[in-house]
């Protein structure tokens, strides 16, 4: 649905994109993740057909940003990260107006925009003054706005940011809905918690590269420390933590918690770590239970940016 190769965007002598490649499925949820001055807003821009690349290729539907702009906005809903000022309109004026330019008819559009309304939950709105409206209605105006012609692809820069916690909630809700519709979505964010539960890939870019792109499972696959596991047993952690550091394949064992939690770092020349528990038993310890490390996408994201993922 949308694939760049080597795309970069040179600004006097700043690159801001460095030879970007993602690919991006149908019904993909892509989170777009990096900090501040990434290039997120650059990329989804040169998506939008609102910038023109330095170098390299874009593609949205199959059409190519370098020459067929008109076939891709038809296809696209882009959600730039700050929204218009428009003085005076209420609601409905505002989306009538949008409306007009998709060139529907007037039934048509009346129909459309009731749906958009009611997707967005602002139908108690409608009449409402858009300047009137708070930042999270905002946000969802400009979503039904871009949903008026019933685009394949949407493009949102950063949608939650500036949201207080509820807000935000009911935009990961909304897109949610738009998900199960179908929709093919990239949306950024520095707010990585956010996508883990909405996103099914995710793309981590820094200044202007892109660090990973894929599934978001192998992301955190791969910086899960598969060397590290956390037993639990049912009394005298210490005396379990001895026994494990004596061991040749144990490389550091501690206590975690109160509760008889430990954590054990095996050595690289063990096959696996099945030994650690076969041990504590050996040794009448009373295992009650063994885990991997818990990794979060905060972490993934520490670590990849830190250049710790080679
Ligand atoms: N019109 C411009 N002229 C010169 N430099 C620019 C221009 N637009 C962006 N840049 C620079 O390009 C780099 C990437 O900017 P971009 O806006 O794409 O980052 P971003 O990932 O969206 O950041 P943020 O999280 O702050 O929105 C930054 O260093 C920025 O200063
Ligand atoms: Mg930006």
């Amino acid at each position: 649905m949308i694939e760049t190769r080597y795309l970069s965007k040179v600004y006097n002598d700043l690159v801001a994109l460095d030879k970007l490649s993602l690919t991006i499925d149908r019904g993909d949820i892509y989170g777009f993740i990096g900090p501040n001055g990434a290039g997120k807003t650059t990329t989804i821009k040169i998506l939008a057909t609102l910038l023109r690349p330095t170098s390299g290729q874009a593609f949205v539907c199959g059409y190519s940003v370098n020459g067929e702009a008109k076939q891709i906005r038809r296809k696209i809903g882009y959600v730039p990260d700050e929204f218009g000022i428009y003085e005076d309109m209420t609601v409905l004026e505002y989306l009538e107006f949008f409306a007009a330019l998709y060139e529907l008819g007037l039934a048509e559009r009346k129909r459309v925009i009731r749906d958009v309304l009611e997707l967005t939950d602002l139908s108690y709105k409608e009449n409402a003054q858009v300047d009137s409206l708070s930042r999270g209605m905002r946000q969802r105006l400009a979503l039904a706005r871009v949903l008026l012609h019933d685009p394949e692809v949407l493009l949102l820069d950063e949608p939650a940011s500036g949201l207080d916690p509820r807000a935000r909630i009911e935009i990961r809700e909304l897109l949610k809905e738009l998900r199960n519709m179908g929709k093919t979505i990239l949306i950024s964010s520095h707010i990585l918690s956010e996508l883990r539960e909405l996103c099914n890939k995710v793309g981590i870019i820094e200044k202007g590269k892109l660090l990973f792109s894929g599934p978001i499972e192998e992301i955190l696959e791969q910086v899960r420390a598969h060397d590290v596991i956390q037993v639990q047993v049912r009394e005298a952690p210490e005396q379990a933590r001895q026994l494990l550091i004596d061991h040749d394949l144990v490389k550091r064992a501690e206590v975690l918690s109160e509760d008889g939690w430990l954590e054990v770092q095996i050595d690289d020349a063990a096959e696996d770590h099945s030994f650690v528990p076969a041990l504590l038993v050996e040794h009448r310890f009373r295992l009650l239970r063994v885990r991997e490390q818990e990794i979060d996408l905060e972490d993934a994201f520490m670590k990849v940016t830190k250049g710790v993922v080679g």
